[in-house]
């Protein structure tokens, strides 16, 4: 698989105690970067500790002064960053060291392995103090962790506050300013960047300071079906057909049964996404960057008629849709492309959102949203007249379908 091309490789080093968002945003950036076509990889030194000492040890295994313990922490820490520096000799581009690194001893040494390998490193270190965003943390993502699979909830809670404590003690927040670091404070309240240098990490503060956790719903669907698609034809810019009407009208009964107060709706700015918003009856905002793949001069074309006329442009999509520009037009990386500064935008908003656009477009925010690989962007089912819920979670994202007949009321699907 190719990648977007990088002049050096990256090494991301986590930085923070446990329970501050350091895997929520190591995952959620290599799933970014990936999905922009660099090649990513996250190495938890968490998951090396489960599978060499099994998935819980003591909180004593944590405390500072237990040398036995201490000699183990670091020969996992360093297996993870001995299979990082390798990943990244073998053609990875960025690789993630996800562990808590909370001395400047220790980050010292991981720059200096990174650097020896010719990898740039840039620090993430996530910091808060509230102990409100610290117990959902711990709830939302230790609890659920192999650590405490079957422990009682205060049991565990018990357990890893104790194992948080020895980490506190030891604990040296980044503060040498000769290195490239971004410090992400109170869930990104403020965000501090210092020595951001290129290209990508700027793309990386960018995307960083606009993360949050806060679930809402982000609701993905294609337009009521369009003229042109009962012809068979593809791109154009029809108005709806009598179904796509109805199509809008059942969206529009699906909307208002939900329990939403504020609700933000987007559309492309081609007639049959338009006119779909606008039978919701509230206010939208038509995006360009929302619009459907370029298909240049196939724009109007059936596939039967591609086929036939441009044999040999219909075989080179179809031997790589993903990277395929139609002549005049776009590809699905160039859509991912164009798409990257929205995404900035649903990674922001923190209210329900509806995006009514079409189905290239959607199946590469899908790929995004539900951490499905960008080598099937172009395969992935967005049917007509469905609407596709999803919740973004901690480490996931939850996925509802709802298939609306046109003109009748919802009927869940999956
Ligand atoms: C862990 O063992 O869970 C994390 C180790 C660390 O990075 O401190």
């Amino acid at each position: 698989m190719s990648a977007l091309p990088l002049h050096q490789g990256l090494a991301i080093v986590m930085v923070g105690l446990p329970a501050r968002g350091k895997t929520y945003i190591a995952r959620k950036l290599c799933r970014y970067l990936s999905w922009l076509g660099h090649r990513a990889k996250v190495f938890n030194v968490g998951n090396y500790r489960r599978q060499r000492y099994g998935d819980h040890v003591p909180p004593s295994f944590f405390d500072p002064n237990n040398e036995e313990a201490w000699r183990q922490r670091r020969a996992v820490a360093g297996a993870a960053l001995d299979d990082l520096i390798q990943w990244c000799e073998e053609g990875g581009q960025i690789g993630i060291y996800d562990a808590t690194n909370s001395t400047r001893e220790r980050r010292a040494y991981v720059r200096g392995r990174c650097e020896a390998a010719g990898l740039r490193v840039l620090f993430i270190e996530t910091v808060c103090d509230d102990p409100a965003v610290i117990d959902v943390n711990i709830r939302e993502t230790k609890l659920s962790a192999p650590d405490y699979r079957d422990t009682d909830p205060d049991e565990a809670t018990r357990d890893f506050r104790e194992r948080l404590r020895h980490y506190e003690r030891a604990y040296e927040p980044l503060s040498d300013d000769t290195q490239s670091f971004i410090k992400v404070i109170d869930v990104g309240r403020q965000v501090v960047a210092n020595r951001i240098v290129g290209h990508l990490a700027g793309r990386i503060v960018n995307y960083v300071m606009h993360l949050h956790p806060t679930p809402r719903p982000i609701w993905l669907t294609r337009h009521g079906e369009s003229e042109a698609n009962t012809r068979g034809l593809i791109g154009g810019d029809s108005p709806l057909s009598a179904a796509g009407e109805q199509y809008a009208n059942s969206l529009r009964t699906f909307i208002a049964d939900q329990d939403v107060e504020t609700l933000h709706v987007w559309s492309s700015t081609l007639q049959r996404t338009m006119q779909t918003a606008e039978t919701l009856g509230r206010g939208f905002m038509a995006i360009k960057a929302l619009d459907e793949i370029a298909s240049g001069v196939c724009d109007n074309m059936s596939y039967d008629a591609i086929r036939e006329t441009m044999p040999r442009e219909f075989a080179a999509r179809q031997r790589d849709k993903l990277r395929y520009r139609y002549p005049r037009g776009e590809s699905y990386e160039d859509v991912i492309r164009r798409l990257d500064p929205l995404l900035i935008e649903v990674e922001r908003h923190r209210e329900p959102l509806l995006i009514i656009a079409h189905q290239a477009v959607l199946r590469c925010l899908y790929a995004y949203l539900a951490d499905e690989p960008r080598e099937r962007c172009p395969f992935l089912p967005v049917p007509l007249h469905t609407v596709i819920e999803l919740t973004p979670r901690a480490y996931g994202c939850d996925e509802l379908r709802t298939e609306l007949a046109p003109g009748s009321r919802a009927a869940p699907s999956s």
